[in-house]
C-alpha cells in the first residue's frame, strides 16, 4: 500500500503520525511511505532521518494526498485540507467527529473511509489508540491547572500543595478513565485534595485500588457534581462515552456556584466540552475566564509535548496501520472487531452509531 504522510496544519500542532522506525517497519513489510517534508520537526525528526529509513520526502501536500492509498494524519482534517478528501481514499487520523460536523459532511460527500483512532475499541472497552495521549494530557491537566490557579492568570492564587499550616487546593476530577487516572495520581502526587467522580464503579475501585485513601472517589451523579463544584479550586472534565458528543455535566447555573478564581480544564472539549461554557482555545490562547472562572480548553494539548506524545502515539497506532495496510481495510475490519468499531465514515455513509446519533445528519449504515 501506499501510505502518506502529511504535515499537520491543525494551530500549534507538532506532532507527526510516524517516526521513521515506523518507516522501517512498514518498508520491511514491503509497503511505500511518503513524508511531506517537514513534517517531523516539531517532533525533533528531521527529513534526513525519514529518507535513511526508507520514506520518499515530498515537497507538496497535495501531491502527497493525491498519491497515497491510505493518509495517517495526528488531528482531523482542517477546511483547508478538504479538498484533498476524495472516494477511496483511506483516512487514519483523530477525527472527533461528534464535534466536527463540517469534516462529517465532508467525508461523507466525497465518499473517503475514515477511521478514528479515538473509536478503535478493544471487547474490555480499552480505547488503545487515544489511552496514550489521554495518559499524557490527564498529567498534563493537572500542570495546566496548576498554572491557571496564578493570580496573574485570573486564577485564585491557590498552589495546589498548600504549605506548611495552609490547607492545599481542592482538585475534583470528573471522569476517571485514564485521563482522569492520570490526572488523579499527579493532582495526589502533588499534594492536592483530590476528588474523583465517574459513573462507573470499577473505574472508582481501580483508582482506590492504585491510590488507596489518598483520593475520595464519588459516583457521578447531578447531585454530587453540583456539591463538588462549590469548593473546588481546580476541576478537571474527562469523559467520554465513545463517539459521541461529551455529556454536558456542568450547566451555567453550576458554573455561578463556583468560586471566582477556580479553574475548569476539559479536556473533554475535543468531543465538545462537558460544560455549557466550554469552548475550544488553543496553546496560543489557552485561557477565557467566564462567570469568574478560568476555563482551560485546549482540544489538542499533547501537541504541547511533541516528543513523547509522537513516539507514544506511534508506538500504539503502528500494529493497526500494519493490520490494515497488509490486509485493505475490509478484510481486517472484518477480521478484527477494534478496527471495524473504529471505523467511522465508508464509502458516503457513517457508519458507528454514535456518531451517527451525535451528528443527526446522517442516519446510521451498518458497516456490513
Ligand atoms: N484535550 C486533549 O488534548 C485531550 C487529549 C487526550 C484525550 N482527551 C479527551 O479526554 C476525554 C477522556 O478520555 P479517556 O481516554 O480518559 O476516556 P476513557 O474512556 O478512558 O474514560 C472516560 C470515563 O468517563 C466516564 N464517564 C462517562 N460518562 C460519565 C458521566 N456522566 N459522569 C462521570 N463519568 C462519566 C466513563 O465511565 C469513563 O471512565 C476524551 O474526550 C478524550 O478525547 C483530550
Amino acid at each position: 500500500m501506499i501510505i502518506g504522510i502529511p504535515k499537520e496544519v491543525k494551530a500549534d500542532e507538532n506532532r507527526v503520525a510516524i517516526t521513521p522506525a515506523g518507516v522501517v517497519t512498514l518498508r520491511d513489510r514491503g509497503h511505500t511511505v511518503m513524508v511531506e517534508t517537514g513534517a517531523g520537526l516539531g517532533s525533533g525528526i528531521e527529513d534526513t532521518k525519514y529518507r535513511a529509513s526508507g520514506a520518499r520526502v515530498v515537497k507538496s501536500a497535495a501531491e502527497l494526498w493525491a498519491r497515497s492509498e491510505m493518509v495517517l494524519k495526528v488531528k482531523e482534517p482542517r477546511p483547508s485540507e478538504y479538498r484533498h478528501l476524495r472516494p477511496g481514499l483511506l483516512l487514519f487520523t483523530f477525527l472527533h467527529l461528534a464535534a466536527e460536523r463540517s469534516l462529517a459532511r465532508e467525508l461523507v460527500r466525497r465518499r473517503v473511509t475514515a477511521l478514528g483512532y479515538e473509536t478503535i475499541q478493544l471487547e474490555d472497552h480499552v480505547l488503545p489508540l487515544l489511552a496514550p495521549m489521554s495518559e499524557v494530557a490527564g498529567r498534563m491537566a493537572v500542570l495546566a491547572g496548576a498554572w491557571c490557579l496564578h493570580a496573574a492568570m485570573g486564577g485564585c492564587g491557590m498552589l495546589l500543595s498548600g504549605a506548611t499550616g495552609v490547607k492545599p487546593a481542592k482538585v475534583v476530577i470528573i471522569g476517571a478513565g485514564i485521563a482522569g487516572a492520570n490526572s488523579c495520581q499527579a493532582a495526589a502526587g502533588m499534594g492536592a485534595d483530590v476528588t474523583i467522580v465517574d459513573r462507573d464503579p470499577a473505574r472508582l475501585r481501580y483508582v482506590h485500588d492504585i491510590l488507596g485513601s489518598r483520593v475520595a472517589t464519588l459516583m457521578s451523579n447531578r447531585a454530587a457534581i453540583e456539591q463538588e463544584l462549590k469548593d473546588a479550586q481546580l476541576v478537571i472534565g474527562a469523559v467520554l462515552i465513545p463517539g459521541a458528543r461529551a455529556p454536558r455535566l456542568i450547566s451555567e447555573q453550576m458554573l455561578t456556584s463556583m468560586q471566582r478564581g477556580s479553574v475548569l480544564v476539559d479536556l473533554s472539549i475535543d468531543q465538545g466540552g462537558i460544560a455549557e461554557s466550554s469552548r475550544p482555545t488553543t496553546h496560543h490562547r489557552p485561557t477565557y475566564v467566564h462567570r469568574g472562572v478560568v476555563h482551560y480548553c485546549v482540544a489538542n494539548m499533547p501537541a504541547a509535548m511533541p516528543h513523547t506524545a509522537t513516539y507514544a502515539l506511534t508506538n500504539a497506532t503502528l500494529p493497526y496501520v500494519l493490520e490494515i495496510a497488509e490486509r485493505g481495510v475490509l478484510e481486517a475490519g472484518a477480521r478484527n472487531p477494534a478496527i471495524r468499531r473504529g471505523l467511522n465514515t465508508f464509502e458516503g455513509h457513517v457508519v458507528h452509531p454514535a456518531v451517527a446519533e451525535a451528528l443527526r445528519t446522517h442516519p446510521y449504515s451498518p458497516w456490513d
